[in-house]
């Protein structure tokens, strides 16, 4: 359960403040930051614009790396999900660069992620990189707790 007595009090000072929601939302991709929905789309998007590339199971081919796995992970250990999506967005299909939409980012990287183990939620991942800078990728699930779940 969420710990609401906290989180309430937190709200009303929040929007006293005229402080951004963002800063209410999840800060780790561990706190499942994409719905599977998204995840589903984002599959079908990775398969027309990314995968002749990546390979269909992600696993990379020729010049273009793997998005799977121990070594892909480690690139973007400590960064957050805003670099990630600002990465993709601006240079990826390597082709065609900023030919998708936001929100076709946003579900190939909510694919991206499932793929790679991080756990799916409720709220689908934003589309606006400033939000998504709020949340700090981690290769190692943070100690109970410290996800706020
Ligand atoms: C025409 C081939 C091609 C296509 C299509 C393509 N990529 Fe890439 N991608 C590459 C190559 C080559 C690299 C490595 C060179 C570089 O980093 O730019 C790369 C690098 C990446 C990286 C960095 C990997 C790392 O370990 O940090 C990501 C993330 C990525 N691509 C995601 C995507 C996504 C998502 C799509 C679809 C929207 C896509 N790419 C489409 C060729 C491609």
């Amino acid at each position: 359960m969420l710990r609401l007595r906290f989180i309430l009090p937190v709200m009303a000072l929040g929007l006293a403040a005229g402080t951004a929601m963002a800063q209410m939302g999840p800060s780790s991709v561990w706190q499942g930051i994409y719905t599977p929905d998204q995840a589903a789309r984002g599959d079908g998007v990775y398969q027309q614009a990314c995968g002749a590339c990546h390979g269909a199971a992600l696993g990379g081919t020729g010049e273009a790396p793997p998005l799977i796995g121990g070594e892909f992970i480690s690139h973007w250990d400590t960064m957050t999900v805003g670099d990630l999506y600002d990465r993709v967005r601006t240079t990826m299909p390597q082709n065609n660069p900023q030919s998708l939409t936001r929100e076709q980012y946003a579900d190939v990287l909510a694919y991206l992620l499932k793929a790679n183990g991080f756990p799916e939620g409720a709220v689908p991942l934003d589309r606006r990189s400033e939000v998504l800078a709020t949340i700090g990728i981690t290769a190692e699930k943070p100690a109970s707790g410290a996800t706020g779940q």
